[in-house]
């Protein structure tokens, strides 16, 4: 049984989860917009799973007996100056959720509340991972650069790791031999 605090904790973070996939979905839109048909299939797929994110906090609350509640979303940013800031500034938003994460951590080892800080042990790697792949993304940008083709390039680049990370997915949904 949770306390009622990391209950609203949790619940406050679904509401960011769910704020991080209307950001990208949006920000998908602004791509398509602009004919970055790489970055905006790649966006549109981390839309999916900022939901992923989501459902998963929601079911953990269901298995421990407490209700999740589904608060109002900010509307998110709709218009961008270049496709860097639009990376600068998703690399800043996953800074912001790393410290979320951190601070749920740390309430769950304070309380103390061990299965809670064991679930969230997912979410630190998967931080990880997140922060590590939009820094990736801006350094590609920074060495490509977005003058002439260099904008073609880069999207061209960003696609590759929309069909990695599609491939990836897939690979893990599929069932290992003897399973
Ligand atoms: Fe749910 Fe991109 O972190």
């Amino acid at each position: 049984m949770l306390s009622q605090n990391m209950i609203d904790q949790l619940n406050h973070q679904i509401n960011l989860e769910i704020y991080s996939s209307h950001l990208y979905l949006q920000m998908s839109s602004w791509c398509v917009h602009k004919a970055l048909d790489g970055c905006a299939l790649f966006l549109n797929q981390h839309a999916d799973e900022e939901m992923m994110h989501m459902r998963r906090l929601l079911n953990y609350l269901h298995e421990t007996g407490s209700l999740a509640v589904l608060g109002p979303v900010d509307a998110p940013p709709t218009q961008f100056h270049s496709v860097t800031e639009l990376f600068e500034k998703i690399y800043a938003h996953e800074q912001v959720i790393t410290q979320k994460i951190n601070h749920l951590v740390h309430i769950a080892n304070t309380e103390p509340d061990y299965s809670t800080l064991q679930f969230l042990q997912w979410y630190v790697a998967e931080q990880h991972q997140e922060e590590f792949l939009f820094k990736s993304v801006l350094d590609k940008i920074k060495l490509i650069g977005t003058d002439g083709q260099g904008m073609f390039f880069i999207d061209e680049e960003v696609k590759k790791l929309a069909t990695t990370k599609a491939a990836k997915v897939a690979s893990e949904a599929m069932p290992t031999p003897g399973e």
